[in-house]
């Protein structure tokens, strides 16, 4: 065995960054890199508008709204670690790639803005991490504001989202308050100064062990008292720490900090970055593949399109599951039964992309495509031809009617609507009833409407006319042979069905989709449609 091929794999830690909006996902993110030496500047990975671009600045839509369509990955080495943060979209350009992502990530990294608790969006990216179960670390974050008590949010969690909590360390107040953290493991508390409210310097640290009479005085006999009743409670109030039960995603470890201060960052990196594993085996139609020993592999996770305007071309973002890649390797693709040669595949770093060599399992290199790749397609080498299982299709939650304005270029349209849903960016579904010139199209995130819009006009030559429809919900009807037009109670429920035929709800809210399931016994409805 290549002792090199192990060592470098073994040293790969790939997750993702989950969050409600706001919470300080992009923060944490630019700390991260910034311990990791990977950029020197604060602000360089927001998308916003008032600050500079980092990755993905290839389409108008982009530049013009300040957002970043498409999700990219970072990587970047810390204390011998090679990591790569897959990068989860979540403001308005939210989308069925967010979901994608996640498919990719060994782990996830949870933040929780300390004042609001468990939010929307984190409710709906944890039950993807669920389905996976893949660890989940929690990181408490704004703790420099006032924040709701502490057994509260971890209550929060455990009732919202159903996982069991262990807090790794303890926070000492909060807002002005805000005393520092106490690592549970060594009884160290290392106390909290801001410099700064509004700048993103670093919070002076000092670490003092619980014992010690100088923290008592630092923190005031008030405080000292209510953390030390505080800490009492939390060994028999909740969770022992169970590394078992972390990696199987039962167990989520807490942390508590301060992005924006750079608070907690470097504690909760060295703990997470040990007690989160290196790339394990995925399941295939030939079994577990085992990172290290076979040769490599690796499945499509994202379709990007046009990332260089000049050459309409569409990139393939895969994740290596197991073996070293090397550019220019020949490999197996198994939806086409072709072999192919990878070439030219580049790298999203930081600050911009770059033409890789190698790469290892855990990694995620994005490859010309040559419209030969779907989302989910496995690609191997070393003769074999197993593929990983699918990457499962997400209920979208919004619907518009696609009207098309120019009925000359009917060809154009269907190739232009059809090869968007292949990258993956929407989901077209058909009325039982209405022709062709009708399709109604469903995303995760609204932004894909523009998208699908600026991207029919602009590289298709279609004029489109969306018009919303009153559905949030879509539901898969799990059993393909039922007659859904002979269903009880669907009198205000839409049925379609989608581009392979399956038939589908689509549903104005849960309560309509209690009724129909209360009065049509035997059916099931999923959520997520596994490929
Ligand atoms: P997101 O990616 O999850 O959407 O969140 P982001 O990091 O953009 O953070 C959202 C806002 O919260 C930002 O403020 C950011 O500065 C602030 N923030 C992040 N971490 C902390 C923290 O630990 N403490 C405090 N007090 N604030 C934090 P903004 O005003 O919306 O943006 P900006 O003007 O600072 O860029």
């Amino acid at each position: 065995m290549d002792d090199k091929l192990r060592e470098e794999i073994n040293r790969r830690r790939t997750f993702a960054i989950i969050s409600h909006p706001d919470a300080g996902k992009t923060t944490l993110t630019e700390k991260f890199l910034l311990f990791g030496g990977a950029i020197n500047t604060a602000g360089s990975v927001k998308g916003k508008a008032n600050s500079k671009y980092a990755v993905s600045d290839w389409m108008d839509i982009e530049k013009e709204r300040g957002i970043s369509v498409t999700s990219s990955v970072l990587q970047f080495n810390y204390d011998g670690y090679c990591i790569n943060i897959l990068d989860t979209p979540g403001h308005q350009d939210f989308s069925e790639d967010t979901y994608r992502t996640l498919m990719a990530a060994d782990s996830a990294v949870m933040v929780i803005d300390a004042s609001k608790g468990v939010e929307a969006q984190t409710i709906k990216l944890f039950k993807v991490c669920v389905m996976r179960h893949i660890p989940i670390f929690t990181f408490i974050n704004k703790m420099d504001r006032d924040a709701r008590d502490t057994f509260e949010l971890l209550d929060d969690i455990e009732t919202v989202l159903g996982i069991k909590t262990c807090p790794v360390n303890w926070p000492i107040g909060s807002g002005k308050e805000f005393k520092g953290v106490y690592d549970r493991k060594t009884k160290i508390v290392s106390t909290f100064q801001a410099i700064s409210t509004g700048g993103a310097k670093k919070a002076e640290e000092t670490d003092y062990h619980i014992d010690d009479e100088a923290l008592k005085e630092l923190v005031g006999p008030y405080l000292f008292d209510q953390f030390n009743e505080e800490i009492e409670l939390i060994d028999g109030a909740t969770e022992e720490m169970d590394i078992e039960k972390v990696r199987a995603g039962e167990l989520s470890p807490v942390f508590f900090g301060s992005a924006l201060n750079t608070f907690g960052i470097e504690q909760f990196l060295n703990y997470f970055l040990k007690m989160t594993t290196p790339p394990i085996g995925r399941n295939s139609s030939e079994g577990i593949i085992d990172p290290v020993t076979e040769p490599f592999s690796a499945f499509v996770f994202k379709i990007q399109a046009n990332m260089n305007k000049a050459h309409r071309d569409r990139i393939a973002f895969m994740r290596i599951c197991s073996g070293k890649f090397e550019a220019g390797m020949e490999v197996y693709h198994a939806a086409s039964k072709r072999k192919i040669k990878l070439s030219q595949p580049q790298q999203l770093m930081a600050q911009d992309r770059k033409i890789v060599d190698e790469a290892y399992a855990g990694d995620v290199i994005g490859v010309f495509d040559p419209d030969l790749f779907s989302i989910g397609d496995t690609l191997t080498t070393g003769g074999k031809k197993f593929e990983y299982e699918g990457i499962p299709t997400f209920a979208p939650e919004h619907f518009c009617r696609v009207v098309q304005l120019n009925s000359m270029k009917r060809k154009q349209f269907v190739k232009g609507v059809t090869q968007i849903a292949q990258e993956g960016a929407i989901q077209i579904f058909q009325e039982y009833t209405a022709g062709l010139s009708e399709i109604i199209v469903g995303v995760v995130g609204v932004l894909q409407f523009d998208v699908l819009k600026y991207r029919l006009e602009n590289e298709y030559g279609c004029e489109i006319r969306l018009e919303p429809i009153p559905y949030n919900y879509i539901r898969w009807v799990k059993d393909p042979t039922i007659d859904v037009t002979k269903l009880k109670r669907v009198s205000d429920v839409k049925k379609v069905k989608d581009m392979k035929g399956n038939p589908l709800l689509l549903f104005a809210n849960e309560w309509v989709i209690d009724q129909v399931l209360q009065h049509n016994e035997g059916l099931e409805l999923e959520e997520f449609r596994k490929n």
